[in-house]
């Protein structure tokens, strides 16, 4: 068993449910999980589905948190063991890459310090995109572990490059990440 506190963001993918998954399997290993949603991933999933399966807060609104003066964020930014954003959308691949802190998971994810990965997911001619080929390179020069996105059926019906690897993929990329 693990007991490693994993920050998992995650972002306005299709493939947002399978962030349920990984949260579960994280819990299996014995990990904390700390959810951090974007306000977009909100729209497809509501935070409290997080919340009952991370048995944690989920944050997702920066501007409720500035209200009510709750940094546990950024604090939880100091004390992760590592940061993974699965899935993760082109927009906060771009964000990540360049460093456009306008919501609470690019805000967090640039106070932290230690291992992070991204799985991208996308239809697979947003993943064969120049510009986020580019981003993704940004981010691995940077030293974020990018976790490879898998061939196959694609949620808008076509098939190809662009579907959220699997869990246990995930799973084994993270651990190496975080030996
Ligand atoms: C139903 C739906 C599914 C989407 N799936 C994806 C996806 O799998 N990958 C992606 O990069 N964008 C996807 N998008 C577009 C993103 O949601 C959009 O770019 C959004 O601004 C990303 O926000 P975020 O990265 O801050 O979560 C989808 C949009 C909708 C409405």
């Amino acid at each position: 068993m693990s007991s490693r506190h994993v920050i998992l963001g995650v972002t306005a993918s299709i493939a947002l449910h399978r962030g349920l998954d990984i949260t579960s399997a994280l819990r299996k290993m014995g990990d904390r999980v700390s959810v951090v949603m974007t306000p977009h991933a909100t729209k497809l999933i509501s935070p409290v589905t997080f919340q009952a399966m991370s048995l944690e807060v989920v944050y997702h609104d920066m501007w409720a948190l500035a209200e009510s003066m709750d940094h546990d964020h950024i604090r939880m930014a100091q004390t992760g063991d590592a940061l993974l954003v699965a899935p993760a959308t082109a927009g906060t691949i771009g964000k990540l890459a360049h460093g456009i802190a306008d919501n609470i998971l690019v805000t967090t994810a640039l106070a932290f310090s230690g291992p992070c990965c991204f799985a991208p997911a996308m239809n697979w001619r947003m993943w064969k995109n120049p510009v986020v080929q580019k981003n993704c390179k940004i981010l691995q020069d940077l030293g974020w572990h990018m976790i490879a996105p898998a061939t196959g059926d694609l949620a808008c019906g076509e098939q190809g490059p662009g579907r959220l690897a699997d869990v246990c993929d995930i799973m084994d990329a993270l651990k190496l990440a975080t030996p």
